[in-house]
C-alpha cells in the first residue's frame, strides 16, 4: 500500500516538473532548436543579404556571365535587321528531314497559326484577308518576294510589318516543320513538285534536330531546297 502511494507521489512530482518546464517556454522565441543548422546554416544563403566585399548586390547569387546559353536553348544568330533577313534567306537551312511526321505536324501547325491570314493554300486569301482585317498578305508565289526556308523561319521568329512573331507560340522544331509546309505550298502554287516524305529507313537519325535537354552542337544539313531563287 505504501509503495503504491509513493509511486503516485513520484508521478505527481514528475508531472509538476514537466508543467514547470513547459511554462518556461516562450512561443515567440523558442529556446530550444532541434538541429539548429537547419535554421541557421553555416554557409551563405543564396539570396540572403550580406554586407561582404565581393558579393555584388549584397547576395551570394550572381548573374550568369554574359553570353551564357541556357540549357536546351538554341541560339539564333540573326537580328531583325534588313541585312540579317537577307542573310537568313540566303544561308539559313532547314535542319529537319522531310518525314511523314514533320510534314503532318507542319501542316497542322500552319492550319492553327498561319492559315487565317495566308489561306490553306498559301495564296494569301485566308479568312482575315477576305474580311479585310489584314491587308497586304502576300501569296507565297508572289513575284518579287524571295521566299526561302531561312526566310520563312526568320519571319516566324520576328514577324514582318503587320505580321507578328510566332517565337513564343512555337518551338524551334515546330517552326521548321511549318517552314516545310510553307515551302510545299509555294511549290504547289508555282506548279512544281512538292517534297514527299522520306521513308523511315532513309532518315538519318544522327541528323535529327536536337531539342529539349540535348546539349550538343546544332546540326545543319545540306541544303534541302534547291529553289533559293
Ligand atoms: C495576321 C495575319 C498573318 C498571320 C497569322 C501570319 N502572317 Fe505571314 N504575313 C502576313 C503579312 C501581312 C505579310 C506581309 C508582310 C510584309 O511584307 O510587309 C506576311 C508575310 C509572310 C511571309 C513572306 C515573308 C517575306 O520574306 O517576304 C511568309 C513566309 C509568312 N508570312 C509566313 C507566315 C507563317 C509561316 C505564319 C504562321 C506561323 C504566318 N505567316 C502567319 C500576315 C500574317
Amino acid at each position: 500500500m505504501i509503495t503504491k502511494m509513493r509511486k503516485i507521489g513520484n508521478i505527481g512530482i514528475a508531472f509538476l516538473a514537466l508543467v514547470a518546464l513547459v511554462s518556461c517556454q516562450n512561443s515567440a522565441t523558442p529556446n530550444y532548436q532541434y538541429m539548429p543548422n537547419m535554421y541557421e546554416p553555416i554557409s551563405y544563403e543564396t539570396y540572403g543579404e550580406y554586407d561582404i566585399e565581393g558579393f555584388e548586390n549584397g547576395q551570394e547569387a550572381m548573374l550568369p556571365v554574359e553570353g551564357t546559353i541556357p540549357r536546351g536553348f538554341q541560339p539564333f544568330d540573326y537580328t531583325n535587321s534588313p541585312e540579317d533577313i537577307a542573310r537568313a534567306k540566303a544561308e539559313l537551312k532547314n535542319p529537319l528531314e522531310y518525314t511523314e511526321k514533320n510534314l503532318a505536324s507542319g501542316a497542322e501547325l500552319y492550319g492553327v497559326y498561319c492559315a487565317v491570314c495566308h489561306g490553306d493554300k498559301g495564296d494569301g486569301l485566308g479568312i482575315l484577308a477576305k474580311r479585310e482585317k489584314f491587308l497586304g498578305i502576300p501569296s507565297y508565289d508572289a513575284a518579287g518576294r524571295t521566299i526561302t526556308p531561312g526566310g520563312v523561319y526568320h519571319v516566324q521568329m520576328y514577324g514582318l510589318n503587320t505580321m507578328g512573331s510566332y517565337a513564343s507560340q512555337t518551338n524551334e522544331e515546330e517552326r521548321w516543320q511549318i517552314t516545310q509546309h510553307v515551302m510545299n505550298l509555294k511549290a504547289a502554287l508555282e506548279g512544281r513538285p512538292v517534297m514527299e516524305p522520306k521513308k523511315i529507313s532513309e532518315v538519318d537519325d544522327s541528323q535529327m534536330l536536337l531539342t529539349g535537354d540535348a546539349m550538343a552542337e546544332p546540326v545543319m544539313l545540306e541544303e534541302d531546297h534547291k529553289d533559293t531563287h
